[in-house]
């Protein structure tokens, strides 16, 4: 059978462009279900994008790629599809919009936008082999244990990053590349907690505070977790896109409060009360009964001297951690690194070297911050392929 289009992966990004592709045009998935990962997203709420997307919240080798795509599909356009199917959704924080019911209107307003574009789903099939032909691709397909081949003119690679393998992750789109000779930057996994050796976090696992988490390249003020096995929450799951092994996180945990002249201005006003009573004004009680033995917090705040107060200071504004890894695959939200964008044409996601071979979503060295921005490349990415399928279909 030809196609004009196959679409490889029916997650965020391929559904976005089989549901904009004209044509005859195939979209196949090894799942037994469309947007698995969109399904599960934002707590079953998926924030399906975020109001304040602009370039600067994206990781890349190339830090200008994802601008055209975001410009001329941005976050408004999503957004106003959203609502132009009646989805309601909310603000929930620094501009990350999420349904104010369920992720599953997002795959269904996908779907029916395919169905609008008469995009053909097979699901269930995998990709055996696939090679070059004069005049496109050519597929071998199993589906249902049942061998078939396909040709297409153009072929579409939407089949993410290794992120959470039991969600059916692959690394069929880097595989895809090597075949060509397509170069792949490094790729390591994104927005996951980080742990350490030891246990030193396990009689603190499930408290969670504010705090501003920073190393040398990035700075996030968000929420952080305490798990059995390291740290997590926003703020962690940010910075881990930016840290390495080896490298030192700084920790405040405080950092909406001047804590030193907070602690001197109490020291004079209420100079009887004990220090650790103070903190847990603005800490949770766990974490004072823990920081009570790391840093031998003891006596009143008139016993502390200045000098003792900056030290207690310093030490809970930059609290500097050194993690030994991440949680890996199993649990990252997304996949850094990917596709070399100096391969890729920003406008139109074809490769410089395939004509008719194109790479989207989350398959690319492209990667958002935590808040939506991930789904939001998907989407752009997906729309500015679709436009460039149907200029040259
Ligand atoms: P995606 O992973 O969505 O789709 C790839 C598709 O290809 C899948 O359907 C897969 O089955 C298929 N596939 C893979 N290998 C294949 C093969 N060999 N053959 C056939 N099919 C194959 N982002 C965000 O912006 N807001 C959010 O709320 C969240 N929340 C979130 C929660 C969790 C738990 C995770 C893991 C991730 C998020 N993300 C997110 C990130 C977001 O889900 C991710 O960036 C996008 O889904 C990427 O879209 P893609 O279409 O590129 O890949």
């Amino acid at each position: 059978m030809m196609y004009d289009t196959i679409i490889i992966g029916a997650g965020a990004a391929g559904m976005m462009c089989a549901a904009q592709s004209k044509g005859r045009v195939l979209l196949i998935d090894h799942a037994k279900a469309p947007g698995e990962k969109i399904r599960i997203s934002g707590g079953g709420r998926c924030n399906f994008t975020n109001m304040h997307t602009t370039p600067d919240n994206f990781l890349s080798q190339n830090s200008h790629f994802c601008k055209s795509a975001l410009r001329r599909y941005s976050q408004w356009d999503f957004i106003s599809l959203v609502s132009d199917h009646g989805i309601a959704y909310h603000e929930k924080t620094l501009g990350q919009l999420f349904c104010d019911g369920s992720a599953k209107q997002i795959i269904a307003m996908l779907r029916s936008e395919m169905e609008r574009a008469r995009a053909e789903l097979r699901l269930r099939c995998a990709v055996t082999a696939l090679c070059k032909t004069e005049d496109g691709f050519a597929l071998e397909l199993t589906q249902d244990g049942q061998t078939s081949s396909a040709q297409c003119r153009q072929l579409v690679i939407a089949t993410g990053g290794k992120s959470i393998p039991k969600m059916g992750a692959t690394g069929f789109a880097y595989d895809v590349a090597d075949q060509f000779d397509i170069p792949l930057t490094e790729t390591r996994a994104a927005l996951v907690p980080l742990t350490f050796s030891d246990a030193r976090f396990k009689p603190l696992a499930g408290t969670a505070l504010k705090a501003r988490i920073s190393n040398a390249s990035a700075t996030f003020d968000e929420g952080m977790l305490f798990t059995h096995r390291g740290l997590s929450g926003p703020s962690i799951l940010q910075i881990s896109s930016y840290w390495r092994e080896g490298e030192v996180i700084f920790v405040n945990l405080i950092p909406d409060i001047p804590l030193y002249d907070l602690l001197r201005t109490q020291r004079q006003a209420q100079g009887r009360r004990n220090l650790t009573t103070e903190l847990a004004h603005h800490l949770p009680a766990r974490l004072v009964e823990y920081l009570t033995a790391h840093l031998a917090l003891s006596g009143n705040l008139a016993d502390q001297s200045d000098a003792r107060l900056i030290e207690i200071c310093s030490a809970l504004k930059a609290w500097p951690l050194t993690p030994n890894g991440s949680e890996g695959y199993r649990t990252a939200e997304v996949t850094l690194g990917g596709i070399d964008t100096d391969a890729l044409s920003s406008k139109t996601m074809m490769s410089k070297t395939v004509p008719d071979l194109y790479f989207i979503g989350e398959a690319v060295d492209v990667t958002g911050w935590l808040g939506g921005y991930n789904f939001q490349w998907a989407w752009s990415s997906g729309w500015a392929a679709a436009q460039a399928l149907n200029s040259r279909a």
